[in-house]
């Protein structure tokens, strides 16, 4: 038997890799997905070592994390409880799909990760391992091990020489990806308090923003955004870019007191300037190019693949078909959108497709000359409301507003 644990470096991983050692007597490869935390992973990968790993694979999915994950999700709208963007959850079916790859590679019969048995994310590790390898067992030592406070996990890692870096003093619990950061625990956990200061990690507060505002015009090709400004840039290169330059204005934050999975709620603090941004763009540039039936068609499942994206359900036929449906529609999506940032929030306030555009100006505008044939529109307007007129003695008008 051997062990592939999803390792960030962190305590809790740290102890998990000893413990999993030392619990099961067998060989543990960390493996770590850099998916655009900020950690140092030279330093990552030492630490795992130095904590008793057989190996460490230490690798940049950022990209793949972005498009086969992300993007997706922002084509679908998903928003959970209309308000989360995803980030951690969008990152886990990924984690568990390299855990799996790699251990078939290395032969290994067990899987593990760090994450607790109160949260969603102990849940979507294991939903995404059985639905890829029914045959590998998903352990979660964080679960099992008797270490039920952070102060008998810094114990435990002091007793065993575990270098537990000097970063993780935080009272939070924090996940950073490249798609946005979750801050949970500590003082939040005082849901009739607003949230301290010093719980937002990556974005300024609308105060300390800049007081001029922020113009940029994004470019989407099929749906995918694919410059700024008129620069081209990669998917990673263009979300980090766009992430510092968002957060810089107060763009992203966001408060939702959840529903997690596991029954009740909690509240969470989320920074997603990247994503808030492009869903926000993306989503105006639909309004453009698709017409009203299929828009409003596609905007009805967008809480429900935000649930099956945080509910864990990630390789599920259903968000499948739902991925077909939108990259039928993103044939359309190619065009720009002008966003302002200022002091918190943004707005799209011009877009252009020239391929797609559904907007005639001649339909729309009430000048002279317009295209518009209002008598049709007259006749129109008499069928429409030919089902709401009551039948019987009363006359036309007289039925009250
Ligand atoms: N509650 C959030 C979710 O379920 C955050 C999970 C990861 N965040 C964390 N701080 N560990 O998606
Ligand atoms: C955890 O409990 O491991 C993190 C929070 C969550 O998964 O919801």
């Amino acid at each position: 038997m051997s062990i592939v644990l999803a390792y960030s470096g962190g305590l809790d991983t740290s102890v998990a890799l000893h413990w999993l050692r030392e619990r099961y007597q067998t060989d543990v490869i960390a493996y770590c997905a850099d998916v655009g935390q900020v950690e140092d992973l030279d330093t990552v990968a030492e630490r795992a070592m130095a904590s008793g790993a057989k190996d460490v694979i230490v690798e940049d999915v950022r990209e793949r994390f972005l498009t086969d994950f992300a993007m997706p999700a922002m084509a679908a709208g998903a928003a959970y409880e209309g308000k989360y963007l995803l980030a951690a959850p969008l990152s886990r079916p990924l984690i568990a799909q390299r855990l799996v790859e790699v251990a078939r590679e290395h032969g290994a019969d067990t899987v593990a990760h760090g994450a607790t048995g109160k949260g969603n994310d102990q849940v979507r590790f294991y939903t995404s391992v059985r639905a890829l390898a029914p045959e590998l067992r998903v352990s979660a030592p964080v679960i099992d091990w008797e270490l039920t406070s952070r102060r008998s996990e810094v114990a435990y890692a002091e007793k065993h020489g575990i270098d537990v870096g000097a970063s993780k003093s935080t009272p939070y619990s924090i996940d950073t990806n490249i798609w946005g950061t979750s801050i949970e625990c500590g003082d939040l956990d005082r849901i009739d308090q607003a949230p301290p200061a010093d719980a937002w990690q990556i974005t300024a507060s609308a105060q300390e923003a800049p007081d001029e505002r922020l113009v940029l015009e994004i470019e989407f090709e099929r749906g995918v955004p694919v410059a700024i400004d008129g620069t081209r840039m990669d998917l990673v290169p263009l979300v980090s870019q766009l992430s510092g330059l968002a957060a810089a204005h107060g763009v992203g934050r966001t408060e939702i007191l959840e529903s997690r999975i596991v029954g009740f709620k909690s509240r969470g603090i989320y920074e997603s300037p990247a994503a808030t941004v492009l869903h926000a763009a993306r989503s105006d540039l639909e309004a453009l190019v698709l017409d009203r039936e299929t828009l409003h068609h596609k905007r009805s499942f967008s809480e429900r693949y935000a649930e099956l994206v945080y509910y864990g359900y990630w390789f599920s036929d259903l968000r499948r078909a739902l991925d077909a449906y939108c990259s039928t529609l993103a044939a359309r999506m190619t065009g720009s959108v002008v966003v302002e940032l200022y002091k918190g929030g943004m707005r799209c306030v011009g877009r252009t497709s020239e391929e797609f555009g559904r907007y005639d100006l001649g339909l729309a505008d009430y000048e002279e000359g317009d295209t518009f044939d209002r008598t049709a529109g007259a006749g129109f307007a008499y069928c429409w409301a030919l089902p709401l007129v009551p039948s019987g003695p009363m006359a036309p008008g007289t039925a009250g507003s």
